[in-house]
């Protein structure tokens, strides 16, 4: 039997060293692959996040238009040159339509169902229908329903706090982030502080989870779909699924049936507009706020109340913003108070800008493509056969210094008015860009605002040290060393 495993061992070894010239065989500049593992080494250890692993090409390879990277064995595309990912992105989506993971509802009927995986007609049908949901005025409408779970954080610091104290920022920013999405997408209000065993927070916090295993899936889907189909591995585990199905279902049959009054939320957008989904499709799609929003929003409100901690100015300038707006019962509008605020808005520009909380946004193209010259006059250019991933280098580009002087620098008049229009195109994507960008970025920076402004009027944070590391064991960015930050009463 050991000649068959040599034999097996030596072909894949042969096949891997193949695979692994396709970059180099056509003038592409790519760092040394090793065999089996391509680029991923470090990754695959859990010793850095696969953003850190762009960051090592795009770092080494100023001068190209773009890199090559091989995602195990997968060669994967990665554009440096602004103007090359506004054509991936925008210019020519139709070449770009997929993603490069997919997943197959027959193998994970939840997660393959949502928006993020659903391809060609069925993505355009489903993206129309949903849109609505996330439109300004919509969002205005959900703008109470956020106040009343921030106001619930805020009730339970109020009984914690009364001088400095060492927090895990963490535990209050998932359970605000959850209360939100279960009041605007769910139409429950919990309070997940005072009862954290509610069976949505539960669920909630299953279907964020993200370690090395789940990292793995998403890769093994990307590189090795057949066998990933073969095994049934899911995303979402059966048992979770069928209970998060079973209680969206039972809020449809509620609001369809008129049990309970209409509120301004998603679910309702649902029963009212998308009457060609099944119920499946429809609790998929709600299971989006989870998979895609939950663990994204909780860290921008992290991500932001570290950088103001770490710098003191910054804030200043923020809580005299805050300051200079009415008493919270004179708010008539929160909608517009909150747009209103400048400076918060420059703060978060920059925030998402030093921590674009998903770090690359991928595509898959549909069709062959001509990326043109690997750099501005070179003979070598890349002629792509339809299937070839590409992952755009949001985070490294956001912290390139071509682009972003003193890049690591947290300076929010970046993006005041005056200097807005000065940033050039395409290096600064952190919700992506084109037809397939982010459907929840309006959703998700209103929550972050609201929450940030009835905090910061009555809070104030501090840290010891910096602590700019990177977990290794996500997808999305998140801190390695854990949330803790000191809060004070202002
Ligand atoms: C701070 C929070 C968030 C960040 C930084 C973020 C970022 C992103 C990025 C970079 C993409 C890829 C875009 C592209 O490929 O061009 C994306 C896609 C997506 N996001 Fe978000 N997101 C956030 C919150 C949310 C929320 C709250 C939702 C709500 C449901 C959401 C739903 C989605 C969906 C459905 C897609 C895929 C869209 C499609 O393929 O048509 N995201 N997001």
């Amino acid at each position: 039997m050991w000649w068959l495993l040599v034999l097996l061992v030596t072909c894949l070894f042969y096949y891997s060293r193949n695979r692994l010239k396709y970059f180099s065989s056509r003038g592409v500049c790519t760092l040394p692959p090793v065999p089996l593992l391509g680029n991923l080494t470090a990754v695959t250890f859990g010793r850095e996040n696969f953003v850190e692993a762009i960051a090592a090409g795009y770092d080494a390879f100023k001068d190209q238009r773009y890199f090559g990277l091989y995602q195990y064995l997968v060669p994967t595309l990665i554009p440096r040159d602004p103007e090359l990912i506004r054509q991936i992105m925008v210019r020519d989506f139709n070449s770009f339509a997929d993603r490069g993971v997919h997943i197959d509802a027959d193998c994970d009927p939840l997660f393959g169902r949502n928006l993020i995986m659903l391809t060609g007609s069925k993505w355009r049908s489903m993206r129309a229908s949903l849109s609505p949901a996330f439109s300004g005025a919509r969002c205005r409408s959900m703008a109470p329903l956020m106040a009343e779970s921030a106001c619930a954080v805020i009730a339970y610091l109020r009984e914690k706090i009364s001088g400095e104290e060492a927090m895990d920022i963490n535990k209050i920013t998932m359970s605000y982030v959850n209360d939100v999405i279960a009041s605007c997408a769910f139409g429950f209000a919990v309070d997940s502080l005072k009862d954290p065993d509610n069976c949505i927070f539960r669920l909630g916090k299953k279907a964020v989870v993200q370690d090395t295993n789940q990292v793995m899936k998403f890769f093994g889907y990307e590189n090795m779909k057949s066998i990933m189909k073969f095994l049934q591995v899911k995303i979402i585990p059966t048992q979770d699924a069928e209970q998060f199905s079973q209680l969206f279902k039972s809020a449809l049959k509620a609001r369809r049936e008129n049990l309970v009054k209409p509120r301004p939320d998603f679910i309702q957008i649902l029963v009212d507009a998308a009457q060609e989904f099944t119920d499946d499709d429809l609790v998929a799609q709600a299971v989006l706020f989870y998979v895609a929003g939950y663990d994204t929003t909780a860290n921008l409100i992290y991500y932001f109340l570290y950088e103001m901690a770490i710098n003191p100015r910054v804030q200043e300038k923020l809580h005299e913003e805050l300051d200079g707006l009415p008493p919270d019962e004179d708010i008539e509008d929160l909608y517009e108070a909150v747009q209103g605020l400048e400076y918060l808005d420059m703060c978060v520009n920059e925030v998402l800008r030093l921590w674009p909380l998903v770090g690359s946004a991928d595509r898959r193209s549909v069709a062959t493509y001509d990326f043109g010259p690997t750099y501005p006059g070179s003979k070598d250019r890349l002629m792509a056969p339809a299937g070839i991933h590409v992952w755009l280098p949001i985070y490294s580009i956001h912290r390139d210094e071509t682009y972003w002087p003193k890049p690591h620098d947290c300076i929010p008049e970046r993006f005041s008015k005056d200097r807005k229009a000065d940033i050039v195109p395409y290096t600064y994507m952190p919700f992506g860009n084109g037809p397939r960008h982010c459907i929840g970025s309006r959703f998700a920076v209103l929550a972050a605002k609201v929450f940030l402004v009835k905090f910061l009027r009555s809070y104030k944070t501090r840290a010891d040290r910096a602590s700019p590391h990177l977990s290794p064991r996500a997808f999305i960015l998140r801190p390695r060393d854990g949330y803790l930050l000191y809060v004070t009463p202002r």
